[in-house]
Order: structure tokens, then sequence, then C-alpha cells
């Protein structure tokens, strides 16, 4: 029987940058996110004589899939295999599979699809074993790309670096549930051009940079904070911690070599501007950027309508909306 997952991507508020395995995705520190309810992406597992990845775009058309993208997906699917037989439970797991993946994330949004992809993934080979945790299957997620494990639960959720190099040693848990706090995200994508450097190629520099011990010293005060102001539901708090954390990640990418600028002109101007309209209008809300010129404006409902006239104002930027979502599931 065929296996039906959804999922969708992340929102780090503590970023996840260098790990300190490569291979198994080990991250070198802990990581937070809001998880977003859209834009999902769907995939389907079958039992199959060998392994087959097949990718459809928002409209259903075909997607050819780039030799580097099939041999990720082979890759984590043997990972995952390992992880379910060295944990027995993979006694039915399928010798290889065949898989659809349908994306429904528009190129254009600068949202990385592989959080929402693997977590799906991670969700569907979960479904082929018998009695998997939920933490199991974020440890499945994380193999295939390491933000992909928080994808897996709903509302907040936190990636345990965890310590050594056994696979299972790093996993997501949930902090607190979607409907804690009902936070929006309004994404304003400044440019469409790809990105030059993935994040998988940028993990392995972060360890270049000058900045990245003090970095990795800093995150598990910042982690505690950003779990507190969560669970207080303090968003100047969250606002204060998320901020610095984010501008730390791009000053460790930004001083790596090679380095790497995901930010571009416009996104310091959006930065400044919001920065402005906050402290004009005691707004709560807070801008944050992974690794691409993308703002993400999460805020709490009463800031949505200067949020959102803010970003409809924009010109030459796609604007997309997201609430929190639940997670990866089974469909
Ligand atoms: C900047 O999870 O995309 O978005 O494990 O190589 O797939 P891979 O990396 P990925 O890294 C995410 C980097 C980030 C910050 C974050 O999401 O925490």
């Amino acid at each position: 029987m065929p296996i039906r997952a959804s999922s969708a991507p992340n929102v780090a508020l503590i970023k996840y940058w260098g790990n300190r395995k490569e291979e198994l995705r080990l991250p070198a520190a802990d990581s937070l996110s809001m998880t977003l309810d859209r834009p999902t992406v769907e995939v389907v597992a079958d039992h199959a004589g060998y392994f087959s990845a097949r990718s459809f775009e928002p409209d259903g058309t075909p997607r050819t899939l780039t030799e580097k993208e099939s041999t990720r997906l082979e890759k984590h699917f043997l990972l995952a295999k390992k992880y379910l037989t060295d944990i027995s439970v993979a006694h039915a797991f399928p010798a290889s599979v065949s898989l659809e993946i349908r994306s429904n994330i528009p190129r254009s949004i600068g949202l990385a699809s592989s959080a929402a992809v693997f977590s799906a993934l991670a969700e569907a080979y979960g479904g082929f074993a018998t009695q998997l945790s939920r933490r199991d299957v974020s440890v499945i997620a994380r193999l295939g790309s390491g933000s992909a494990s928080r994808s897996v639960f709903g509302g907040f959720s936190a990636m345990i670096a965890g310590e050594g190099d056994a696979i299972g040693a790093s996993y997501a848990k949930e902090i607190a549930p979607a409907n804690h706090w009902k936070l929006r995200d309004i994404i304003i994508v400044p440019s469409h051009k790809e990105k030059e450097t993935g994040s998988t190629e940028g993990h392995v520099l972060a360890h270049t940079s000058p900045l990245f011990e003090a970095r990795l010293r800093a995150i598990p005060q910042r982690q505690k904070t950003c779990i507190e102001a969560i669970r207080e539901k303090d968003f100047e708090k969250l606002a204060r911690v998320s901020e610095e954390d984010c501008l730390d990640m791009h000053a460790v990418m930004a001083s790596s070599t090679p380095a790497l600028r995901y930010l571009s002109e416009e996104t310091h101007r959006i930065i400044r501007e919001i920065k402005e309209l906050r402290a004009r209008e005691h707004l709560a809300v807070l801008y944050t950027m992974d690794a691409g010129p993308t703002v993400h404006l999460i805020c709490e409902e009463s800031a949505l309508p200067a949020v959102r006239g803010y970003a409809s104002a924009q010109k030459d930027c796609t604007i997309f909306e997201a609430e929190i979502g639940k997670g990866s599931r089974v469909v």
C-alpha cells in the first residue's frame, strides 16, 4: 500500500547553521522554529524493486529532478532504512521505494522546500515501520535536511543537538502546540534569483568563520530565552533574542571563507523600515531571514493590518502569508 504524507516549511527563530558531522546532519548547536501551515508539500511513497523519484510543480507539470536532488533523495532513503534497522522497527520496510513529490511552494516565494519535503518523506517512511515515536520521525527527517526535523512538530519546536555521533543523537521536540500563540508570518520576497550556495554547502563553511565559536557559546542562553519568550508569550523578548540570533548567523555566513552574503540591499531597507514602523506604531512584529534575502515578518494578530499594509506597498516584491501549522502527518 502506498503511503501519502504532507508537510510545510518552518521559519527559524534560533538558527541552525553548522554541523558537527556533515554526512548525518548532526548539528553543532540547538535551534528553534515556528512551523508554518502553508505552502504544503505532499509525497507518496510505495514499495518498489528499485529507487525512483518523480517531482511535480504546483500546477501539476512534471519537474525533472537534477542528479544532485535524486542522489540526495536516494541517500536519505538508505539512511532512513539504516536508522529503522538499527532501532529494530524495519521488519516490513520496503527494499526500495518509488516516490512522488508534489510541492505547492512556488519558486518565486523564496522558501526552501527541503524542510517540507524531507519531513513529509520521514512521515511516509515512518508509516512503513511499526511503533515509531514522533522523535524517531524527526530523526529521519533530519537525515535529509537538518531543519526538516523541526517541521515534524506543529507550533513551536526545537532541534536538540545532543551529543556524540549516533544517528539518533539529535532530534526535534515540541515546545508549544500550534494553538498556543497565534502568530502570523508575512513573507516579503525581494528577489527571485536562485540561491548561489545552498544550505547544505553553506553549513560546511560555518567552521571557517572566526565568529563561529562565539556563536556556539551564545546559543544555549538564546535558546533558553527563546523558549521562555514563547511559553510566556512575551513578544518583545522573542523579537530581541531572535533578531540578535538572525543577525549573528548572517555575520557568521558573511565572515566565512568564501563569504556567503544572502542578504540584499532590499533586505536591509526592509529591516530599517520595519524597525521604524514598529517603534512609531508600537507593533508586535519581528524580522528574520534564513539563507536568502527573503524577510519573514512574524507578528501578533494586533499588528497584522499595519504589517500587511507595509508589505503590500512593496514594489517588485512577492508577498506570501502563512499561519502557524500543525506539522507533518500521514494523510
Ligand atoms: C538558514 O536545513 O536547509 O534556514 O540540512 O543542509 O538541508 P540542510 O540545511 P537546512 O539549513 C537551514 C538553515 C537556515 C536556518 C534554519 O532553518 O535554522
